[in-house]
């Protein structure tokens, strides 16, 4: 009884001309070639080193660019390369959180104007349905909904990521595409907002893409991960057995290393 999953990436390949060389120039190969799969109300961790490519699978996943080859698709459809009247439609259907919510966040506009922004730009409900949307989402992040006058540079770090990721709810998700969303925070609200993912996670069902250089914030909130080195998943399976007992050199490096970190 397997079903077809939420999310799907098939034969992803992406490169970028190298910086400072030039269109015609060399190339910096991000992606060589990435397959995976998300169910419905699963949660995979896309983990790798610096440079290993999960930002650009992030944002590929999220049709956000798109790549050289291969294709993404949600619930079926094909949204990578897709038109917008493709995607549009799909796009309430998941949503992002990136790591720097200060840069994700107009610093003009006041929390509650950032998370009514998806509703308004994707023509989701009437304007006293967006009031009462956003008051529920502020909520549920853990946020009193009277925050929502503030701007941006008026809030901690792990306020303003709770904002983003309400902003990222607001549009009833059924997967969110978080890449590294604790790695700007100090390690108390860091905790915080993992419990409130986790809690998230839980309570709606959400399916979670989380791509982290952090072993341990894949480990509080995936059930699955993809172990991503040089562009291609070299490992993949339940985080237990991916993580505890590590068959790649490049699995066994991140684990060494998160074990060193943890000890300092
Ligand atoms: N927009 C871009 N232009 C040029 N090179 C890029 C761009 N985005 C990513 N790269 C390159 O692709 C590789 C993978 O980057 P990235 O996906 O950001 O990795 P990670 O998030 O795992 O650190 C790196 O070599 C990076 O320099
Ligand atoms: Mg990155």
């Amino acid at each position: 009884m397997s079903a077809a999953p939420l999310l799907e990436a098939e034969g992803l390949r992406r490169s970028y001309p190298a910086r400072g060389r030039g269109r015609s120039g060399p190339r910096v190969v991000a992606l060589a070639g990435v397959d995976l799969a998300v169910s419905a109300g699963g949660a995979l961790g896309v983990v790798g080193g610096s440079g290993a490519g999960k930002s650009t699978l992030a944002r590929l996943l999220l049709a956000l660019e798109r790549p050289d080859e291969g294709v993404v698709r949600f619930d079926g459809v094909a949204i990578s390369g897709a038109p917008a009247s493709v995607v549009r439609p799909l796009r309430r259907r998941f949503q992002p959180v990136f790591q720097d919510p200060l840069a994700a966040l107009d610093p003009r506009m006041s929390a509650a104007e950032a998370v009514a922004e998806p509703l308004e730009a994707l023509s989701i409900g009437d304007r006293d349905a967006r009031r009462r949307r956003v008051a529920e989402v502020l909520e549920a992040v853990g946020l009193p909904v009277q925050l929502g006058r503030r701007r941006p540079a008026a809030l901690s770090g792990g306020e303003r990521q709770r904002v983003a990721i309400a902003r990222a709810l607001a549009p009833g998700p059924e997967l969110l595409v978080l890449d590294e969303p604790v790695s700007s925070l100090d390690p108390p609200a860091a905790l915080q907002l993992l419990d409130l993912l986790g809690g998230l996670r839980r309570g709606l069902g959400l399916a979670l893409v989380l791509v982290s250089h952090e072993l341990d914030v894949v480990r509080a909130l995936c059930d699955r991960v993809a172990v991503l080195e040089a562009g291609l998943v070299v490992e993949e399976g339940p985080v237990e057995g991916v993580l505890g007992a590590p068959s790649h050199p490049a699995t066994r490096r991140l684990v060494e290393a998160a074990d060193l970190g943890g000890r300092r």
